[in-house]
């Protein structure tokens, strides 16, 4: 067979990549405002790389748009036992459903963030990446999923992301994308200060508010932030960098054998410290994770340790790390003998504490105020301590400096308007971010009415800045208030109870555009206020339960019904 010289001209086109889109949509769900903050700053590297970008929490995003989305970056956290983030939960639920459409031309990409301390860890973002898969998506990169400390991962997720969307879109020879910093992650616009670069606040004032006799300790701390250019808005949380106890420090040391003195590395680039301080300020030792006991298990290479690893004892592992921590492991399973410095490799960074603001920025400028109580049981033979809590009510004293920083929480805003009613529900240290509230509506004069709802054990030493709420409805700032002390009477009274007997009023203010806002315990308080609110809705506007809880669905889309619980 004769072969024939084909003219190049003649060689058909390799076939065209389909046109690239530089429009890319940045979905986020987010809790504590994390992801937000990752989400914004990966918009703007986008944006400096000549991509359209949409940027939208998932709440606010159309879902009928989403058909002719091609690029899709989405960056969400998970809650408690797997749950998404309340900003989160209306489009996890139509992705999950039969609505979702094909989504063959989706090219997507999903950052998660979690704790490794919790079973079902990034639980919301492994759903979302299988799920958008299962609808036709291709992967522009691998699923990365973060750990407590999620600068680093974060950034190398968005450095991938950013990569390939410029391989995909650009015309040969255009620069690569600059890489971002972990550090250059948590900066902020405003102050030089952040996650990961925490100011060092004064202790200006530390009392209890709690009356003697009390079973609760709660503390008030005021914090001084001048100098730092540090700025807040009512709803925020203050990040604080807690040390461990010092005698737990000490007991774990004792337990492995070690002296104390010898030094040993505190982070990546190798910097070392001696390990008691290291132990004190940088390694978190209170608190179990799976891949902690996978690692030290694999170091020391102890039978029990690999036994509680092995399948069919995932209950009792399970139950061992929401129950145990680091001295127990040490204890229990008689691992004394390990080199600290290979040891500590197994730690995690000690995490920051969030704590939601309980001071008005124009009331107190360059202050903060924080309202802990105070975390102390025993359990298993011994005396726990909540880290923080503990660190600020027996060792923190007027004129110590804290390392601190803002978290900025969008989710847990005053109304715009000043004439929006709000209605406030804060039992116990829940109440901080409405001592927030009403101070900065007194503090601008704003004319909406405000109405509280707070509950404790005791009227008599367990009513929290009693004196504030009281001045504050003499002055006719606070229009109402409404108080369930548990156990004060025979029967359990609580907030919902309080909502409930108000029925008629609390749902005239909904009609009336109040905003409603929740703050406190999540797994009992808020749920049950949730359903309170619910029964109060279907009640008082003859609804149907599904039309009531659509009411409560819309008002949670125009953000009217905000909380921030733990
Ligand atoms: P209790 O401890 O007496 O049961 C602040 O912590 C207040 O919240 C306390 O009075 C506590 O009451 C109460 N509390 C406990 N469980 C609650 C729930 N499911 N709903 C509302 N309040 C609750």
């Amino acid at each position: 067979i004769a072969t024939v010289a084909v003219p190049t001209s003649q060689i058909s086109p390799a076939p065209v990549a389909p046109a690239v889109s530089k429009d890319v949509t940045v979905l986020f769900g987010s809790q504590t405002g994390n992801c937000h903050g990752l989400a914004k700053k990966l918009s703007k590297q986008l944006e400096e790389q000549g991509f359209q970008v949409t940027l939208s929490s998932m709440s606010d995003f159309k879902t009928n748009a989403l058909k002719k989305v091609e690029n899709l970056l989405l960056l969400v956290s998970t809650h408690g036992e797997g749950e998404p983030p309340d900003n989160a939960i209306s489009f996890y639920e139509f992705l999950h459903s039969k609505r979702a459409p094909k989504l063959d031309h989706l090219a997507y990409s999903v950052l998660a963030l979690g704790d490794t301390s919790y079973e079902f860890f990034c639980q919301t973002g492994k759903d979302f990446d299988k799920r958008l898969e299962e609808l036709g998506g291709k992967r522009l990169t691998p699923r990365v999923d973060c750990d407590v400390d999620f600068d680093e991962p974060a950034a190398e997720w968005i450095n991938r992301v950013l990569q390939s969307l410029t391989e995909l879109t650009a015309a040969p020879g255009t620069a690569a994308p600059t890489a971002i910093s972990a550090a250059s992650l948590s900066a902020s616009a405003e102050s030089e200060y952040s996650r990961s670069h925490p100011f060092q606040a004064e202790i200006l004032e530390n009392l209890n508010l709690n009356g003697r006799g009390s079973e609760r300790e709660t503390r008030h701390l005021e914090l001084s932030l001048e100098g730092s250019n540090l700025q807040y808005e009512p709803g925020d949380s203050l990040g604080v960098y807690p040390e461990n106890h010092p005698q737990l420090v000490e007991d774990l040391i004792t337990a492995m054998d070690w002296r104390g003195e010898e030094a040993v590395a505190t982070d990546k680039n190798g910097t070392e410290r001696p390990l008691r301080e290291a132990l004190l300020r940088h390694y978190e030792i209170t608190v179990l994770t799976k891949p902690l006991i996978e690692q030290v298990a694999k170091l020391t290479g102890n039978s029990g340790l690999q036994e509680l690893l092995s399948a069919g004892r995932e209950a009792e592992l399970r139950a061992y790390i929401q129950e145990r921590d680091l001295l127990d492991l040490v204890e229990d399973y008689g691992l004394k003998g390990i080199a600290a410095s290979e040891f500590v490799t197994t730690l995690r960074k000690i995490p920051a504490r969030l704590y939601s603001i309980a001071s008005s920025p124009s009331a107190y400028p360059d202050e903060v105020h924080l309202t802990v109580r105070t975390v102390r049981y025993e359990a298993h033979g011994r005396n726990r301590y909540g880290v923080c809590s503990v660190q600020l009510a027996e060792r923190a004293q007027i004129g110590d400096k804290l390392p601190v920083f803002v978290q900025h929480n969008p989710n847990f805003k005053l109304p715009a308007n000043p004439d929006t009613p709000i209605i406030m529900i804060g039992p116990g240290t829940g109440v901080a971010p409405f001592r927030a509230f009403v101070g900065e509506r007194e503090e601008s004069g704003a004319q909406g009415k405000n109405w509280l709802f707070y509950g404790d054990q005791h009227f008599s030493t367990d009513f929290l800045y009693q004196i504030e709420w009281q001045r504050w409805l003499k002055d006719g700032v606070l229009t109402r208030m409404d108080v369930a002390f548990s156990r004060d009477t025979d029967k359990k009274v609580y907030v919902q109870h309080r909502m409930l007997e108000k029925s008629k009023e609390l749902y005239q203010w909904l009609e009336e555009g109040a905003y409603v806002y929740v703050c406190g315990d999540e797994k009992r308080m808020a749920h049950d206020v949730h359903a309170a609110l619910t029964a109060i809705i279907e009640r008082e506007g003859g609804m149907s339960p599904e039309k009531a809880a659509e009411y409560v669905s819309l008002m949670q889309q125009q953000k009217r019904y905000q909380r921030d619980v733990y």
